[in-house]
């Protein structure tokens, strides 16, 4: 069973999950407007990914007997920069939900509550991935200069190729 503050912090992290959701596809709709069909469709790929965290985390609440509640999705931003600068945005956000996932783990920690820190370990290690993939981005359209001709080399030949 779940204690009520680890089902608290596991509901926090499921509103942040899907709070990630959403971010990426007004990411994703952005990029759609500006012609970048690679960035559009790395950004929905990325934001189907972050609602099947958020349901990783449900389905743990209820293996351990305890209860959902959704919360309240803010509003994401309507409004972006250029692709480097929104790619930094993306590591950025990513860094802050790392902090919350080890802050989960570090409750299930003090807890004793040795299901819950195996469950959450998948996401420490998928964190670690999220941080590199997106960092990588930046570097590489850093590298291009942040300018057009590289931007749509890697809109098509990188974001626009993930699987
Ligand atoms: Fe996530
Ligand atoms: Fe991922």
């Amino acid at each position: 069973m779940l204690s009520k503050a680890l089902q608290n912090g596991f509901n926090d992290q499921i509103q942040k999950e899907f709070y990630s959701s959403y971010l990426y596809l007004a990411m994703a709709a952005h990029f759609e407007t500006v012609n970048l069909p690679g960035f559009a469709s790395w950004m929905r790929k990325q934001a189907d990914e972050e609602r099947s965290h958020g349901m990783r985390l449900w389905q743990h609440v209820y293996d351990r007997g305890g209860k959902v509640e959704l919360k309240a999705i803010e509003q994401p931003p309507t409004a972006f920069g250029r692709p480097l600068e929104v790619i930094q945005q993306v590591l950025e956000h990513e860094r802050k939900v790392t902090a919350s996932i080890n802050a989960l783990y570090a409750l299930a920690l003090k807890e004793g509550d040795v299901a819950a820190q195996i469950h959450l370990q998948w996401f420490v290690s998928e964190q670690v991935e999220e941080e590199k993939n997106a960092s990588e981005l930046v570097e590489q359209l850093k590298m291009s200069g942040d300018q057009a001709f590289g931007t749509l080399f890697m809109d098509k030949h990188v974001l626009g190729q993930r699987k």
